[in-house]
Formats: structure tokens, sequence, C-alpha cells
């Protein structure tokens, strides 16, 4: 047997008939939806349930009406395309665009100007209905348009009927939903005036023709779509999405989705707890940093083995003890009573506050944490973080000196560490900072890397990236203007 027929004969095998593989085919080929031989057993269950609901008993009819495209192809689609959506979904983005772009815009844009947003694989409107939501919420008095697209039919379907299940608004305060949801028994109506923002069609984005209404968008969401994707149709898509970007205009994907990076030329931009993409005329990609700040993104454990790396110095045995005050007023410790238990349970509070914005609060429990255990690498890098949210570099850079005297691998430590250096004047010894950070990056690989917390190797990759790239513009000396938010605000 030649090579080729081996391979061909194992795919066979691992399907359980000829035709499911040939409808698999068909349907990647269609859709970009690919099949790996771990989803194929769900895929041939969804196939069978088709089956058996079109009344055909032999998997050769499902063939015959898939190649003729038609009802039969839609039932299989709206069933092997995986339609998980919910409202508000990955908020970091929507932030940004309610924050930071529609004020600048809202500023810049003549009268008469109209927003533009696509949200492209958008399922059942979720999507797009809480990008009407937010703008309402902002109080966006430009005209807009909002697009939801979507290759299933019937996903689009219930998406024009706007009823929810509660499960579709499981992360909105009781306010939101009451606000905009009429409640009827156990579904939940979107209020006309956010149903009317959205208008929606079909649309598979591998179809190579452009649609007019998807061009020159000023901001498109394709969020966990890729995902289901072979890097081929990725490559396509992402480009086709970038090229449908107006001049200013910004792509987000999912924190799951494929990095656009290494796969063709963009801007990366590293915002706090997303990335954007922008169109870029150079060849290759570039990356930018903006005010991204690291507690929303402390991650919960080591991300890679440790490595040989320059000699930090031993900064524990020459420096005071540590204080973390993260506002004006420094917390009484004698006041507070915390529950540290175990160094894992104080570590996981501190990040879960810090995490969650609440700085005064993780100063507090990362302070009390540290005098009982002083060895903790990453207590220190939390409270190296905290205090470069409060603008104090000097003890973010010592904090973050001593995280990596203890252990030499924490990525984040070296990036808080090169912050701080940055900030502190010192423009040489930052970028050496951040290339030992990327080194970790490298020498981990990025398949094995595992994720921590929400943060992924390619997203903590660009984050590096955009720092070196910010300091390779940089005098030697100089340091850098303060781009975190202030605390307590
Ligand atoms: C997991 S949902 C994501 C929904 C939403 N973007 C979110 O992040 O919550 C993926 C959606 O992509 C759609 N999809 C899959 N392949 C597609 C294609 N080739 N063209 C357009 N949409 C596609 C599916 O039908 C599904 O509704």
């Amino acid at each position: 047997m030649t090579s080729a027929v081996k391979e061909i004969a194992s795919i066979e095998r691992d399907w359980t008939q000829p035709e499911f593989m040939r409808i698999a085919n068909t349907i990647e080929e269609l859709t970009g939806i690919s099949f790996p031989p771990n989803r194929r057993a769900s895929a041939e269950a969804v196939m069978r349930k088709v089956m058996s609901k079109l009344g055909m008993t032999n998997p050769v009819s499902l063939e015959i009406g898939v190649s003729r495209r038609g009802a039969v192809l839609e039932a299989l689609l709206d069933d092997l395309t995986i339609g998980e959506s919910y409202f508000f979904r990955e908020p970091a983005q929507l932030r940004f665009m309610a924050e930071e772009l529609l004020p600048k815009w809202s500023m810049e844009w003549e009268a008469g100007r109209k927003l533009k947003v696509w949200s492209a694989g958008c399922a059942a409107g979720q999507e797009p209905y809480s990008v009407a939501i937010m703008l309402r919420d902002a109080a966006w008095r430009h005209e807009c348009t909002i697009l939801g697209t979507d290759i299933s039919e019937a996903r689009i379907e219930v998406a024009r009927k706007a009823t929810f299940s509660k499960w579709s608004l499981r992360t909105l305060p009781p306010e939101t939903t009451d606000r905009w949801f009429d409640r009827k028994g156990s579904v939940f109506q979107l209020v006309p005036e956010i149903r009317s923002e959205v208008e929606f069609t079909t649309l598979n984005l591998l179809d190579p023709s452009p649609r007019p209404e998807t061009q020159n968008q000023d901001v498109i969401l394709c969020r966990n779509v890729l995902i289901y994707f072979e890097l081929p149709a990725i490559i396509t898509i992402a480009e086709r999405l970038l090229q449908s970007l107006g001049p200013d205009g910004w792509l987000f994907l999912g924190a799951s989705d494929p990095h656009l990076a290494e796969l063709t030329a963009c801007e990366v931009v590293v915002l706090p707890g997303c990335t954007g993409y922008r169109r870029t005329s150079a060849k290759q990609s570039t990356y930018a940093l903006r005010n991204a700040p690291l507690t929303l993104i402390i991650p919960d454990e080591s991300l890679v083995p440790p490595t040989e790396l320059d000699d930090l110095p031993d900064s524990r045995k020459t420096l005071p003890p540590l204080a973390i005050a993260p506002s004006a007023p420094t917390p009484d410790l004698s006041q507070v009573t915390i529950e540290l238990g175990a160094p894992v349970q104080a570590i996981a509070r501190a990040r879960e506050l810090a995490n969650e914005g609440r700085l005064v609060e993780a100063g507090e429990v990362c302070a009390a944490a540290l005098e009982k255990f002083p060895d903790q690498a990453q207590l220190h890098l939390i409270a190296a973080v905290l205090h470069g949210e409060a603008g104090r570099w000097r003890e973010s850079e010592r904090a973050a000196k001593r995280a990596l005297y203890l252990d030499r691998s924490l990525v984040l430590a070296h990036v808080a560490l090169g912050d701080a250096i940055a900030r502190n004047g010192n423009v040489v010894a930052a970028r050496r900072s951040f290339e030992n950070a990327a080194a970790l990056l490298v020498s981990a690989g990025s398949d094995d890397m595992p994720q921590a917390g929400d943060i992924s190797a390619a997203r903590l990759t660009d984050i590096v990236r955009a720092h070196l790239s910010m300091l390779n513009k940089q005098p030697e000396s100089m340091a850098l203007p303060s781009s975190r938010r202030a605390v307590g605000q």
C-alpha cells in the first residue's frame, strides 16, 4: 500500500462509514469547519440524529441530500456548528469600545457619519444585541448600523425573534435584564428598541465574494468562530475580515481563537483584558500596547518550567520589608481580619481580589500574606503588580525582583519588572527583562504551554512583544509615561 492509500485507509477507519467522512469533507469545504479525530464521534452522532429526523436509514441518502445543498445540508449545518453564545460574553472588548473608541469617535467624527459594527458568526444574536445595548448605555448619538451574520439560517431566524432563555442572560445583572427584556414565562423577549437596531442575514464567511454591507466596518467581532477551522480557512477568513475594516477599524476575536499575528500581516494592539487587530500597510505584523494593566491578568500558576537566565540580584537580603499601600491611606492591618489559610489560598484570594479590581483589599491580603509567607514568589508578583497599579514603580521593581529571586520562571514577574524598570527610566534594563520573558515563552513552546487563568501564552507573547516594540522606539534612558489606571478609580 502506498503511503497516500494508507493515509486514506486510516482516515476511513476513524469514521464508521465512508459516507460520513465524505459528508464531513463537503462540510469542511463549504464552511471551513473541520472534524479532527476527537470530534468525529460526536459529528457522526449528529449525522445519525439528522438521518432519523428526516426518516433516512442509510448514510448514502444523507450524502445524496448533502450533495443537493438544500434543506438536508441546512439541517446538518445547524447541528454540526456550535452555536453557544450569551449576552456580554468576553466583556473587555465591549468595555474598550465604550470607554475608548466611542468617546474618541464621537469627538472626531463629523455629523452624519455612521458607526458600522459587524458581528460575524453571531449565533442567535446575543453578540450584536449586546453591542446595541452597550451603545444605548454609552448614549451613542451618531447613527449606527449593527449587522449580525451567521451561516446557520435557523440561528438567524431565532436571532430575529429575539427571545432568549435565562441561560443566554446568565452574566447580566438583574437591572440590565429588567431594563432591556420583557419576561414571558421562562423566556425573555428583547425590547423592540434594541431589536430594531440590528439587521440579520445569513452569510458564509468562506464565501469568496464580499457583500457590500460587510465592507468599511469600524468594528468587527468574529469571536469563537475560527476556533473550529483548519489553518488555511482561518487565514482566508482573517484576511477577508481585515480587508473589511475601514481605515480606523478594529477586529476582535475570542480569547481562545487563533492568534493572527503569526498568520497574516496586521497590527496587534494589546488592550486591558483583550487583543485588538487592525489593518497595517507593513508586510509584517506590528505590536502596540494600550493601557493594559497586569492586574487583570495575574495568572494562577507559573507558566513555564525554569530555564537558565541572567543572574538576578539578591534583592531579598538588601531591601526593606515590603509594605503595600495600594492607595493613599495605608490599610491598618491590625483592624483587618484576614483568613489566610495555606499559601495557596492566600495567593488565590489576593489574585481574585486584584483581578476583580478590588485593589485596596488585594493589597491588604497580599501584605498580610507576605508577612506570613515571605518565600512565596507569586505573592511578590501580585505585590509588584499592585504597586505598579498605584504608580509606585520603585516598590514594584523591588517586589518583582523578589519574585524572580524566588522563582525565575515566572514570566509575568519579568514583565512586571520590565514595566517597572522602564517607568523608572532604564530602557536598556527594561528591554532585557522583556527579552527574558520572551525567551521563557519561546523555550516553553506555544503548544504545550498551559493556560493560566484567562491569559493564554499567545496573549502573554503579545504583551511582551508590544512592550519590546514600544521600548525599541524609546531613547535608551527615559522614563515612560504611566499608562496605568489610578488605583481606586
Ligand atoms: C460558538 S458560536 C459563537 C457565537 C458568538 N460569536 C459568540 O462568541 O458568542 C459560532 C458560530 O459560528 C457560526 N459559523 C460557523 N461556521 C461559519 C461560517 N463558515 N460562516 C459563518 N458563520 C459560521 C456557527 O453557526 C455559530 O453560530
